[in-house]
């Protein structure tokens, strides 16, 4: 692994070297780097510091030009308006920059961070025995690439799939097992679909006598005080739902593409016996108090109806704990056994009072600090194309699995219509039609601000044109067809060339790929990855009008330096796809 620096950094130090030799008792030297269209850079930060320093902009500008180390980076420097920098880099250091990111495939010459934490992704977390919604699909979609971000940078991530598998609700669900045994076939019998259907029938039948029969009720009741309390065959119940649940949750996961570690899949339930001493530890130190039998947390900021304050409630005055518990049990057992330094909730924003009010009260027990941050990464709701909340036409939730192998199928419709001319098997056809189809939903909702509702409009998320993945994935079979076609030349680097102003946008826009993702990741917007990819290949559409690369044929050593700049773009593509866990297929 090499580690390359980029021109951006490269070029920031040299400025803030002359910027501390001019200004030697300025606390700061940030010079503001920033691309810009009039030059390749332009320094912003000259401006403030003249002020601090009651310096002259215009002179501190010019002193800086006068002792900078251009070395064979800077072709350019020089003052502009009131006090700016505009910079332009030699053409022979951007194509050795991007020679040295060429060498090391693996990376592309971005280094890991040094010191990095451990952050624990709480992120696709269904509920057992019910189907998945939209809203699951968004929190797995954003929480794997946040963590193929996270993993890039250096940082070690843990993923906890915080499942709905506890509460009042089994107790209904298990004694009617009890009472009808072998109405769930085994696990290892069944398929997804069959397993969710054997769900829905169990937990229908389960209601219904719920419903109508006040003696099954109580003995529903005595079910969870069992449950709770680890009753050996309650909870072997309890085990079949949760195995017939994940088979369901197993083959959604798979259909997106997407791998999902059975160790890592921590319900509820697994903090069961940690829930007691919790709130032990919380009324013992006063930041929980009993009110009403209940044990609460108050909040003076919180206030709902008629200002009233909205507590969280740790403990029901029944003596059971709920959702909280569970959760304020998982931060203690995260920041304490798996020694987090930041924990990500990746969790619907309708749910971000919830965690407020959790982080809060962790941070008052002290299991929070200023050592180990918590986020929730609330995004927004999923909308059909008509901007309502996504549902069928009758008005019911739309299931996964059928909108996952609808996007499968219209993508593979627009696959086959190009399948022809670049040569593809029906098994590519099938095979392409799901890395597009898959890549197109998780795309559309990556693409988009996370915080923000976003519109699942398959007709827009299979488009050729315009910010999709399916003009990501043929940019890059198309520069990968490039490759194939030029037999008699190869990728070769040469930074003795001069480059054309579309060959010059491009290597700088690849050689700022390691900065793009780093302040993605820092800010947990994938959307900022997704949006760096479409301005990756919209250049190269540009540099492929200007720059022929095989026709007409230009000098040897210009087809190999634009080969050089086709396979690197297609590389960085590649990289920045499979961080969105986004497939890209080599022929489409
Ligand atoms: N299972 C919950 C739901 O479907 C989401 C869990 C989110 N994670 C958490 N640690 N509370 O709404």
């Amino acid at each position: 692994m090499t580690s390359v620096t980029s021109l951006s950094d490269s070029v920031q130090q040299r400025l803030a070297a002359a910027l501390t030799a001019a200004l030697p008792d300025a606390d700061s030297a940030d010079p503001l780097l920033r691309r810009s269209d009039r030059a390749d850079f332009q320094a912003n930060g000259i401006l403030a510091l003249a002020k601090k320093a009651k310096a002259n902009p215009r002179e501190l500008a010019t002193q800086v030009v006068g002792r900078v180390e251009s070395g064979d980076v800077i072709k350019e420097i020089e003052v502009s308006g009131p006090g700016f920098l505009n910079i332009t880099i030699t053409d022979g250091a951007i194509t050795e920059t991007l020679a040295a990111r060429y060498a090391d495939a693996d990376r592309l010459g971005v280094p890991p961070k040094e010191t990095p934490g451990i952050t624990v992704v709480d992120y696709a977390q269904p509920n057992v025995a019910k189907e998945m919604h939209v809203g699951h699909l968004r929190s797995a979609v954003i929480g794997d690439a946040l963590r193929g971000m996270l993993d890039f940078t250096g940082e070690r991530t843990i993923g906890r799939h915080h499942i709905g598998d506890w509460g009042t609700q089994f107790g209904m669900l298990i004694q009617y097992l009890f009472e009808h045994p072998g109405e769930l076939a085994p696990p290892d019998a069944v398929d997804g679909e069959q397993a969710m259907s054997n769900l829905n029938r169990v937990y229908k039948a389960s209601r219904a006598v719920f419903d109508s029969d006040e003696e099954f009720k109580e003995r529903a009741r005595k079910r969870v005080v069992a449950l709770q309390s680890g009753d050996k065959e309650t909870l072997d119940l309890w085990q079949q739902f949760v195995d017939e649940s994940k088979v369901y949750f197993y083959s959604v996961f798979e259909k997106l593409d997407m791998e999902i570690r059975d160790e890592e899949i921590v319900g509820e339930s697994a903090y069961n016996d940690m829930m007691p001493e919790t709130a032990r530890l919380l009324e013992e130190s006063g930041v929980a108090v009993r009110s009403e039998g209940a044990l609460v947390v108050f909040f003076d900021e919180i206030r709902g109806k008629d200002d009233q304050p909205v507590p969280l409630i740790v403990q029901k005055a029944d003596g059971g704990f709920g959702y909280a518990a569970s959760d304020l049990s998982a931060i203690r057992n995260r920041v304490t056994d798996l020694n987090a330094t930041s924990l990500l909730y990746v969790v619907d924003v309708r749910q971000s009072l919830h965690f407020k009010m959790v982080f809060e009260t962790a941070r008052r027990a002290g299991w929070l600090s200023d050592e180990v941050t918590a986020h929730n990464m609330g995004y927004g709701t999923v909308l059909g194309a008509d901007g309502k909340p996504f549902k069928t036409r009758e008005g019911e939730t739309v299931k996964l699995e059928d909108l996952l192998d609808e996007a499968v199928e219209r993508a593979t419709a627009v696959v086959r219509e190009k399948a022809e001319k670049a040569g593809l098997t029906e098994e590519e056809i099938a095979e392409n039609g799901r890395y597009v189809g898959i890549g197109a939903v998780k795309y559309a909702d990556l693409s988009t601000s996370p915080s923000r509702d976003y519109k699942f409009d398959l007709d827009q998320m299979v488009s050729l044109n315009g910010d999709t993945s399916v003009y990501l994935q043929y940019a890059y079979a198309r520069i990968r067809s490039i490759l194939r076609k030029a037999e008699d030349a190869a990728p070769t680097p040469h930074p003795e060339l001069e480059l054309a102003p579309a060959e010059r946008a491009l290597g700088l826009h690849l050689d700022a790929f390691g900065t793009a993702v780093f302040e993605a990741t820092a800010e947990y917007a994938p959307h900022k990855v997704a949006a760096y990819l479409y301005q990756l290949a919209s250049l190269f559409t540009t540099f492929y009008d200007q720059c022929p690369v095989i026709r007409p044929r230009p000098a040897q050593d210009v087809v190999e330096n634009r080969l050089f700049l086709c396979d690197m773009t297609a590389r960085t593509l590649h990289k920045g796809m499979s961080l969105l866990s986004i497939r890209t297929p080599e022929r489409l």
